[in-house]
């Protein structure tokens, strides 16, 4: 919003996060955001507070971005965090104000606070809640949000106020770069946000299944994904099999949106997504069997080297990270692991503190019986098999995210296993009459 031009102050109940903001530090990994929050501290067009009351008197336009995380032991979304803003928000509303919605909240939710909006806020009627679904990639963030695909507010029809003009002045620059602007109700605008989320979803578990049929009939998923990728209709992005999609958005919405839809009668129609998190599900299981089977059947007294923790490359965010998952699968079936990502060591020493971590893709493949690539970082897609053949005790390259060349490898000397595709053997031939060396540690 400051870079937009807008004057912004940011509310937030953790001091010490909004202390690192102030000092230009963001508090999580993302590729650019730091220069933009600099510039607009510098600008004098960004503050934070903790203080409702000041955002309250500061505003004619609030956001709300808190996050809807899963209930403990239930699909459902935890809305405690949204309703908490609307309850400190609203009773120190008293001139005209305009409050979006950004969280991804099951369909409803916003007519609800709308209502309740009203209800405690001393200015009633001259309060409008609209909402407006947050479509950013962790990763992209700071150009989803300045060069966005769409657009949309929900607007309450019953009660049409100033909300859509509010948007269209908020966002006057992103419309003029070309954005579309769709204008809903609260409830479809609330569903695209969840739908989206559950398509991308069961477009990326639609390809892990075919990667699972590929492996029964000996084919290869990614060769395939590229040949059904060309037809415009389906598409090649977010055809990409591996160890399945994770993070703090996907694998939260589509239960929530299961739930939801229970709620409302229609659990018919999301039976689906029961199928598309199952199969996603299955992936982790599938590749600890995978990483078993390299080493030979057994992970106990094996050495292991997982580069990757994060959900996603480009991200420290290891909530429901696959990598992780699977890293800690391995290590329960008796293998020692040792974890190398570029940005989410922190973040993964917290949630997975008994995992060794090292600090380089050398350190974690000493001694490897198998080096195992969990997240696409570019670090990892650019290795060559020479960066690491003096290092591992067996060389053993294993992909779980199809982002590796199984020729580079495997005529390195390197057996290559990807996700959904034949397993490669080394090919030592053409390296025997220059070096003996290293060769005889190669197991097929
Ligand atoms: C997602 C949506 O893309 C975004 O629009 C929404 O606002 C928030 O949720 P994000 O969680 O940042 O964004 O990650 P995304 O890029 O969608 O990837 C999600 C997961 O799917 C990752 O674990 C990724 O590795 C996995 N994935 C993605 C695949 O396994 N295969 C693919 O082809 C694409």
């Amino acid at each position: 919003m400051a870079e937009l031009g807008h004057e912004v102050l940011g509310v937030d109940v953790d001091k010490n996060k909004l202390a690192r903001l102030e000092a230009g530090e963001v508090p999580f990994y993302e590729p650019g955001l730091e220069e933009v929050l600099k510039r607009n501290l510098a600008a004098g067009r960004l503050s934070f507070t903790t203080s409702y009351r000041q955002a309250a008197e500061f505003a004619d336009v609030h956001f709300i971005g808190v996050g809807t995380p899963q209930k403990k032991g239930e699909f459902a979304a935890d809305l405690r965090y949204v309703d908490s803003v609307v309850e400190s928000l609203a009773p120190l509303l008293t001139r005209p104000t305009v409050v979006f919605g950004k969280s991804t909240v099951p369909v409803g939710t916003a007519q609800r606070l709308a209502h309740r909006m009203r209800e405690l806020a001393p200015a009633g009627q001259a309060v409008d809640l609209a909402w407006n679904p947050e479509f950013l990639r962790e990763g992209y963030a700071v150009q989803d949000t300045l060069q966005p695909d769409r657009l949309v507010v929900g607007i309450d029809h019953q009660c049409p106020g100033r909300a859509e003009e509010a948007a269209r002045e908020v966002y006057a620059q992103l419309i003029e770069d070309g954005a579309p602007f769709l204008v809903t109700d609260l409830a479809t605008s609330e569903l695209v946000k969840t739908s989206a989320n559950a398509f991308l979803a069961t477009k990326i578990s639609f390809i892990n299944a075919m990667a699972e049929v590929c492996e029964a009939a000996g084919a290869d998923v990614t060769v395939l994904a590229d040949a059904i990728g060309h037809d415009a209709r389906i598409g090649r992005r977010f055809l990409n099999a591996g160890i399945g999609f994770g993070g703090g958005c996907l694998p939260k919405d589509i239960r929530a949106f299961m739930a939801r839809a229970g709620e409302l009668g229609a659990d018919q129609a999301l039976t689906f997504l029961r199928e598309v998190d199952n199969i996603n599900m299955r992936r982790r299981t599938r590749m600890v069997e995978v990483v078993r089977s390299a080493v030979g059947g057994s992970l106990l007294g094996t050495r292991i080297a997982i580069l990757g923790a994060a959900f996603k490359p480009d991200s420290d965010d290891v909530r429901d990270s696959p990598a992780l998952n699977i890293a800690g699968q391995v290590q329960l079936q008796g293998a020692s692991v040792t974890v190398y990502d570029p940005q989410a060591i922190e973040t993964s020493r917290q949630l997975f503190p008994t995992l060794e971590y090292a600090t380089s893709t050398i350190e974690a493949s000493q001694g490897a019986d198998a080096v195992v690539v969990l997240t696409e970082w570019d670090e990892f897609r650019k290795l060559h098999p020479s960066d690491l053949n003096d290092f591992v005790r067996n060389r053993r390259i294993i992909d779980g995210r199809n982002c590796l060349s199984p020729n580079t490898w495997a005529s390195a000397g390197w057996e290559y296993r990807g996700l959904g595709r034949p397993p490669i053997r080394a090919n030592t031939e053409h390296l025997r009459p220059e070096s003996q060396t290293g060769v005889s540690s190669v197991t097929g």
